[in-house]
């Protein structure tokens, strides 16, 4: 039995990772699920004693802030999960010889590429979530841990607070909203980088890993936030307009990438993945929802 612990499981990705949790390729898999009320991944003996405990071999770190514009006046906070308490798990796994999933993000990058980013480019965050996104990447790396990064992008789920639900709420009250259209990225249903993370479990020989590989997992395509917007409202059936506006008209504390899209050849060639279209799997989980 390899026993798989998954922090922040009350998130989208971790209620993600619940629901599939009961698939028959996971029968080797006991899986604990936590959430900040049980265990804080900030606290160091908390979390030493717990994978002890229950002798966890596998840690898949779905815990974070991820109030990205928020983080602009909470630096303190955003640091203290993102990169704090990776080094807290990180340091954990390695004391309970446990190998770390971290789930890291698009926004380490600068966003003045033109091209898709690769693992190995360089990352530039400029904004207080990218960067406290960077140094847990960075405290993962230092600490010896074998374990593997894996940067994503645009999650929205069925679960908690999301662009989706944002678009649902609003193309119910409104008769059209403003989008911003010259940002672009891929939007990712959290569903699909849980089935992902739990290929990976299932295909790992734990035993052999060294190090720690960086992986980027998206869904398919890239689109602007407002061609995102216009299929949201387009295929839940709503009337609401959606207009483009650009970066400059909206007003957000946060500087955010003009362009984030993922290079996901590294993930699909190492465990043969296949990867569906962001608006295939919108589709999917609007009929799931609505
Ligand atoms: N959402 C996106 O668009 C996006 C994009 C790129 C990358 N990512 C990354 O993908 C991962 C999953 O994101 P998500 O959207 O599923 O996040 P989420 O929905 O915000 O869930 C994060 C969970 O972690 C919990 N948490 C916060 N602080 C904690 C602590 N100290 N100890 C334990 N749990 C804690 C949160 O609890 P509370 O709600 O009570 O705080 C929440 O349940 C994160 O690493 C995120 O950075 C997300």
């Amino acid at each position: 039995m390899l026993t798989v612990l998954v922090t922040g499981c009350n998130g989208q990705l971790g209620m993600e990772l619940r629901r599939l949790s009961n698939d028959s390729r996971c029968a080797f898999c006991r899986f604990l699920f936590v959430d900040v009320d049980v265990l804080d991944i900030c606290n160091r003996p908390e979390v030493h004693n717990y994978m002890k405990m229950n002798k966890v071999d596998v840690v898949v770190n779905a815990a974070a802030y991820t109030a990205v514009d928020k983080a602009e006046t909470e630096p303190g906070l955003a640091f203290a999960v993102n990169r704090d308490g990776v080094a807290v798990l990180a340091d954990c796994c390695v004391e309970n010889h446990a190998f770390l999933i971290h789930v890291s993000t698009d926004y380490v990058f600068d966003g003045t590429a033109d091209m898709p980013y690769k693992e190995h480019d360089q990352v530039n965050p400029i904004g207080v979530y990218g960067k406290s996104k960077r140094a847990g990447e960075e405290e993962m790396m230092a600490k010896g841990v074998y374990g593997m990064i894996i940067r994503t992008a645009w999650l929205y789920s069925g679960y908690g607070n999301n662009f989706v639900k944002t678009m649902l709420r609003l193309g119910s009250e409104r008769e059209q909203v403003m989008v911003v259209a010259d940002q672009h990225g891929t939007p990712t249903w959290a569903a699909d980088l849980a089935g992902a993370i739990i290929e990976i479990i299932v295909q790992t020989d734990f035993s052999k890993r060294q190090g720690v590989e960086v992986y980027h997992y998206t869904d398919e395509g890239e689109c602007t936030w407002f061609e995102f917007a216009s299929s949201i409202m387009r295929l839940a059936g709503k009337s609401c307009r959606v207009l483009p506006i650009s970066t400059s008209e909206y007003p957000s504390s946060c500087q955010r990438p003009a362009y984030s899209v993922l290079d996901k050849t590294k993930i699909k060639n190492t465990f043969r993945i296949d990867i569906p279209q962001w608006e295939d799997s919108l589709r999917k989980m609007l009929e799931e929802i609505l």
